[in-house]
């Protein structure tokens, strides 16, 4: 079994007593059904991005940016404003066209894919800035994801109440009165209920309160150390990626500047190239 304990690494800025008791809950609740059980073991790389280039117009965004995303574990996008992350993450998921490069997803090409055939391929998106439907209720919201999904596989797995115990309790309430870190929840759900291969997430803290962050936080780890699903993290909050990454890549004006894994982050480097 791969399945790492939950949140095993040492001490975390969302460890208290309270994570105990989630953490209980979910493990209690690991069914393995239909909604996002265990997977086999092996799989390594799931996103393979190669020398990418991307321009808006004639100005460049990224070059030859490259990345590999692993099942079972964070990769994080660490960087300051404007360098070019949500760019790469459009790119991966197929809003906007690259102009060099390659992206392959579980072995295949994405070439040519729209967005709609990546998320049937199991790729989420939680954009920056969440984007939910405010004047949609939190159930509608979250069945908008079920759009990639096969009609059998359509209905909201019981394990994303575990995990966001606020969401059931606002089934009925629109998105738009939600608060902005219940917004950012939402936003994660929705991805969650397309059962994806890989969640990619656009700066999930951002402005968004200290205690929430900390659900957040835990909701990544335990996603991770379910081990089926790969996790690319854009970040600008170091402590929060830090505690996550397990691989990590800094960019700066449109390019991949220094990359490692947990045991190579050297951190006084990092948060000297996040700063201005
Ligand atoms: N639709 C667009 N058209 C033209 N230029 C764009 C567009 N989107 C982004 N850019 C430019 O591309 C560069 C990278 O922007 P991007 O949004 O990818 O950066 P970012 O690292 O996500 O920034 P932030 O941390 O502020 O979210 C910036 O110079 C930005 O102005
Ligand atoms: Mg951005």
């Amino acid at each position: 079994m791969r399945l790492r304990a939950t949140l095993a690494s040492s001490k975390s800025i969302w460890d208290d007593e309270h994570d105990q008791v989630i953490r209980a809950r979910l493990s209690g609740s690991r069914t393995g059904d239909a909604g996002f059980g265990p997977l086999p073991i092996g799989v390594v790389v799931m996103l393979a991005v190669e020398a990418i280039d991307l321009h808006y117009g004639a100005a460049q965004a990224l070059r030859r940016v490259s990345l590999a995303v692993k099942q079972g574990e964070v990769t994080c996008v660490l960087g300051r404003n404007g360098v070019g992350k949500t760019s790469l993450m459009r790119a991966i998921i197929g809003h906007q066209p690259i102009s060099g490069g390659s992206i392959t997803f579980g072995g295949q090409s994405l070439a040519g894919l729209r967005p709609e055939d990546r998320a049937r391929l199991g790729i989420a998106y939680v954009p920056q800035g969440r984007e939910i439907f405010p004047l949609l209720t939190v159930k509608e919201n979250l069945e908008t994801g079920f759009a990639p999904l096969k009609r059998s596989d359509r209905h909201i797995p019981s394990e994303l109440f575990d995990l966001f115990p606020v969401l059931h309790s606002m089934l009925g309430r629109r998105g738009g009165d939600l608060s902005g870190g219940q917004q950012q929840q939402l936003a994660i759900a929705r991805a969650l209920v397309t059962r994806p291969k890989l969640i990619v997430l656009d700066e999930p803290t951002e402005g968004i309160q200290p205690s929430i962050i900390k659900d957040i936080g835990r909701t990544i780890a335990y996603l991770r150390d379910k081990g089926d699903i790969a996790i690319l993290l854009v970040e600008q909050y170091f402590d929060f990626a830090k505690e996550l990454a397990d691989t990590w890549y800094v960019m700066d004006r449109g390019e991949v500047t220094l990359s490692g894994d947990r045991a190579s982050m050297d951190e006084d480097d990092i948060r000297r190239r996040m700063s201005v």
